[in-house]
């Protein structure tokens, strides 16, 4: 039986967040430069879109870059920045077509601007779409996200319009760049690293990790569908008991 057919469509996670990892390795591999591997990351980036919009996955959130990423070399964050405004312009195409709508997570302003702008009228254009949304984190890092969120909320109180008694979960996560956007219930990271690499780190709090030594180049519909077998064959207890649970 294809694995596809194997999922229980009404115990779906609703979001799923991908630490896309392994390009480099996977170039280096065929004796190619970095970036060669980043091209081939685009083929599982549409394939892993089109997979969870096909079984009904509402939210998917992928790793594109983080602010840690910043730091390497220059050639390579050009080259990544130019493949990023050169696969959002092509693939509007093909999201209109899923019906997926766009949206980026993380510090956009730090884009250049030709990046930030393709990605705007991306996000624009697909905006109408409703069968999922798809979430780019971008120049994303979770310290800065949180630290944003704490620097707001001190603002509001400053200015009266908070007490610091009401602030909750909820505030928080209203100030968070995820506003709106449930917790994603599992996170896939490929090429075989076991850390989350300030991804999330607020959202993740009780979401199934699965690790998979496939490079992100490699992966495809059926590792996705992999991915969600195994979440489903899991107990999500929650603090509670696993006789809690079974009740
Ligand atoms: C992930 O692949 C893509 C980005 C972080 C942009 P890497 O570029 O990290 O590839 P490896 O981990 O060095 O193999
Ligand atoms: C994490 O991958 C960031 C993205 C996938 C965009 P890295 O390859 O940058 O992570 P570390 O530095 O090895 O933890
Ligand atoms: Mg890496």
């Amino acid at each position: 039986m294809p694995l596809k057919q194997k999922i229980d469509l009404k115990r779906l996670p609703k979001h799923i967040a991908i630490i896309m990892d392994g390009n480099g390795r996977w170039a280096k591999k065929q004796g190619e430069e970095r970036i060669f591997g980043h091209h081939n990351g685009v083929t599982s980036v549409r394939e892993t879109a089109e997979a969870a919009a096909e079984i009904g996955v509402e939210f998917l959130t992928l790793y594109a870059f983080s602010t840690e990423n910043w730091n390497r070399p220059k050639e390579e964050v050009n080259a990544l920045m130019e493949l990023l405004v050169h696969t959002i312009h092509h693939e509007t195409k093909t999201l209109n077509k899923n019906n997926i709508r766009l949206h980026a997570i993380g510090n956009l302003q730090s884009l250049p601007k030709s990046c930030f702008d393709e990605l705007q009228e991306a996000i624009n254009n697909t905006s109408k779409n409703t069968r999922m949304t798809l979430v780019l984190a971008l120049s994303y890092s979770s310290k800065w996200e949180i630290l944003n969120a704490v620097k707001e909320i001190g603002n509001k109180i400053k200015a009266g319009e908070l007490q610091p008694e009401e602030v909750n979960e909820h505030t928080l996560e209203k100030y968070l760049c995820t506003a709106g956007i449930p917790d994603p219930e599992l996170m896939i990271r490929t090429s075989g690293e076991h850390r989350i690499s300030n991804f999330l780190l607020w959202q993740l709090a009780y979401a199934e990790f699965y690790f998979t030594e496939k490079l992100w180049p490699d992966f495809r519909k059926d590792d996705l569908y992999q991915a969600i077998l195994d979440y489903q064959a899991r107990e999500r207890r929650f603090g509670k008991t696993s006789e809690q649970i079974a009740l």
